[in-house]
């Protein structure tokens, strides 16, 4: 059986959410970026974020397969469904859940800048970095942390405890 140990509250998770949104409000202010969410962990999140943005955004998703069933990333990043809106010539604000090797974001960056938009910046629940062997830039990012498996709140371990409303360290 594994173990839940609760890192982070609804209440931390939410207040640190308000912040990060009024941030993004203040820094696109009159730039209406398209939030590109990263499915499936950042569904939680995004939708969570988008409703402390207090200026207009346009929402796409784009699904990344970089895990298999296990912990750690195979380090192959696949597109499994790709973006719908034009982003050439607009400001781009990706969504990620948790950012760990950086392999999978260091891809979706370089795939985003092959349309040519204006900007492309990350905005990050979790920024794990112990196992980063990818230089990414995380320009919003929620809560920093250095190890640990994290589910919940989007998060999960092999498509478990996602709808758990706090984030939680799994111990096996
Ligand atoms: P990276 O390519 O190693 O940076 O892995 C990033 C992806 O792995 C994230 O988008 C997450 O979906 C997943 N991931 C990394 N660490 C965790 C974790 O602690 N819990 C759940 N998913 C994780
Ligand atoms: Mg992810």
């Amino acid at each position: 059986m594994s173990e839940l140990i609760q890192a982070l509250s609804r209440v931390d998770i939410q207040e640190r959410v308000r912040f990060l949104g009024r941030s993004i409000s203040k820094d696109y202010s009159g730039k209406n970026p398209v939030v590109i969410g990263v499915l499936k962990g950042a569904f939680i999140f995004l939708a969570d974020l988008v409703r402390d943005i207090s200026i207009p955004v346009r929402i796409d998703f784009i699904r990344l397969a970089s895990y298999g069933e296990g912990t750690e990333s195979s380090g192959t990043v696949e597109i499994t469904k790709d973006i719908e809106l034009k982003i050439d010539g607009q400001h781009v604000l990706v969504v990620e859940d948790i950012v760990d090797s950086g392999r999978t974001l260091a891809f979706l960056v370089r795939y985003l800048k092959g349309f040519n938009p204006l900007s492309v910046r990350i905005c990050a629940l979790i920024n794990k970095t112990e196992r980063r062997d990818r230089a990414v830039l995380v320009d919003y990012e929620g809560f920093n942390v250095e190890s640990g498996f994290l589910v919940g709140y989007g998060l999960d371990f092999d498509e478990d405890y996602r709808t758990l409303p706090d984030i939680n360290i799994l111990k096996p």
